[in-house]
């Protein structure tokens, strides 16, 4: 039963694909165009939501002492400081120094957080959206690890100077962002 919108993940593992996206279906169907899905009537795109829904009832939730939910709250946190970092850097929260210096450290505190909760999956059917290239290439894996810590760490040096305007900080930052991206787009489904 194809989702418009959603291409088939790499591994082909559609129940997944379909557990980690119901959640969001609603907000995708709504807000994103996408040229690939036709147009369709509201009644329709609300029949969607409500099957996402339904799905996402029935085995969404992950178990908070498992691996999977060790890693994805640490990344959870650790959005809590990027984000603000983020919105600061886009003008959509106020500029505020002390605030951006204080993220940054928070970010530093968490810079090991999510690593040591990535076993081998082993029998795990936990929701998850880790690549199976983070066991089978374990150097890129951890080269993406180094590089990530290293653009904190040169984020946190610059911001334990005061942060007194977005220039001193904006390329620091946007090296933090690429890392998290760079890994999102080899290691993250
Ligand atoms: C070295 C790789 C790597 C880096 C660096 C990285 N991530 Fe991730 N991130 C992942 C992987 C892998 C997952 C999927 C975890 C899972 O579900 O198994 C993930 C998942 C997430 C999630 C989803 C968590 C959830 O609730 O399921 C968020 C949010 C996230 N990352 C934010 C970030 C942010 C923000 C940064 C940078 C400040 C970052 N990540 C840096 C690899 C990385």
């Amino acid at each position: 039963m194809p989702i418009p919108g959603h291409r088939r993940s790499r591994t082909g593992d559609w129940q997944h694909r379909l557990q980690s996206c119901a959640v969001n279906q609603c907000s995708t169907f709504f807000f994103v165009s996408d040229e690939t899905m036709p147009p369709a009537s509201p009644f329709k795109l609300l029949s969607l939501c409500i099957l996402g829904l339904t799905l996402s009832a029935c085995s969404n939730q992950v178990d908070p002492n498992s691996p999977e939910g060790q890693r994805q709250a640490a990344f959870k946190q650790i959005l809590g400081h990027s984000e603000p970092l983020g919105g600061m850097l886009l003008g959509r929260v106020a500029f505020d120094g002390e605030a951006f210096a204080a993220h940054a450290e928070g970010l530093v505190e968490l810079i090991d957080a999510p690593w040591a909760h990535f076993p081998e999956p082993g029998e795990s059917n936990q929701r998850n959206a880790s690549r199976p290239e983070i066991w089978s290439d374990p150097e890129g894996f951890a080269a993406a690890i180094d590089a990530y810590k290293s653009a904190v760490n040169e984020l946190a040096a610059v911001t334990r100077e005061g942060v007194d305007s977005l220039d001193q900080v904006r390329q620091p930052l946007t090296a933090v962002q690429q890392a998290c991206k760079a890994c999102h787009d080899d290691y993250r489904r």
